[in-house]
């Protein structure tokens, strides 16, 4: 007699009891973790993967695969290139975990993606300075304010900020120690903020290694929609890691390779004529320029 479960389809009770009596022993196995919180998570990370594994009937050659591919993913990934990052981004992973960790308060702004390309030790700006360090684009000036849910300014906050070139690539990708396209600046006494940028221009994330070649696998697009990264902390306040996309960007439509756009985050960023004045007289050579204004609200802490 064959039964069939959401699960497990067409299996005997005799083949059935030999994989549920697998997944108990190994559950088991962490009976005795002192760690009560890593106990529940091997023990369901065991059931979820076992789950897996029998939905599809995942056959041998498939574990083998899988298991070259993340021996890939390991051997592309350094201080640098971080392909575990790509893969949970691509598989929508990172988002999930974002949504669960980040639940909405009030008006607070709303999270997404980290991405592989944050680097510490940026170097500091001054309100009104330059993040692009030599980076090529077109110069963007960004202003707005940081404000906590009950509208209070938040001076001082912390702004990190970074994004790729006008060739879709970070300064990390060059290989050659620049730092460029990333800064970090702090709010002023009232919340406001004002620094130049580059507009964001789509990319692809990194699709050399082995999330590139499952995403053409599958017939992917590994392009992301244009965005310019934040990261937004200031003591009792829940840190904020974003982005601002770039209304009118086909890419928006066409799919964010790691499903990291959210309506509230596509802002309107201005295109300035060539020559037009800029907001803090800088003279930029009769280059054209835009301007785009981001509001943050910082939700409280966690308790
Ligand atoms: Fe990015």
């Amino acid at each position: 007699m064959t039964t069939t479960t959401q699960d497990t389809p067409l299996v005997s009770e005799q083949q059935r009891a030999v994989e549920e009596e697998l997944i108990e022993t190994v559950v088991a196995s962490f009976e005795h973790a002192p760690d009560a919180r890593l106990k529940t998570v091997m023990q369901s990370l065991t059931r979820h993967l076992h789950a897996f594994v029998r939905e599809v009937r995942l056959t041998e050659a498939e574990w083998s695969a899988g298991i070259e591919f993340l021996t890939a993913a390991g051997h592309i990934t350094d201080d640098k290139r971080q392909e575990f990052i790509l893969l949970s981004d691509v598989l929508g992973l990172s988002m999930q975990t974002i949504a669960v960790n980040n639940e909405a308060v009030g008006d607070a702004t709303e999270a997404t993606v980290f991405g592989p390309f944050f680097v510490e030790d940026a170097p500091e700006i001054p309100l009104g300075g330059d993040i692009a360090g030599g980076a090529k684009g077109q110069p963007c000036w960004i202003e707005g304010t940081v404000r906590d849910t009950s509208g209070r300014a938040v001076p001082g906050a912390r702004i990190e900020v970074w994004e790729a070139d006008e060739d879709g690539f970070y300064d990390v990708q060059y290989g050659d120690e620049r730092v460029a396209g990333r800064a970090y600046l702090n709010a002023d006494e009232q919340g406001n903020f004002t620094f130049w940028a580059l507009t964001p221009t789509p990319y692809p994330i990194p699709h050399d290694g082995p999330v590139g070649r499952m995403l053409q696998a599958v017939r992917r697009s590994p392009v992301r929609a244009s965005h310019l990264h934040f990261m937004v902390t200031a003591p009792g306040l829940r840190t904020l890691v974003t982005h601002i996309f770039v209304e009118g960007d086909p890419q928006i439509e066409i799919g964010d390779s790691v499903f990291g756009v959210k309506q509230s985050l596509i802002k309107r960023f201005e295109p300035q004529a060539p020559g037009a004045p800029t907001p803090d007289g800088r003279d930029l050579a009769g280059q054209d320029w835009a301007r785009a204004r981001f509001d943050i609200v910082l939700a409280p802490a966690a308790a």
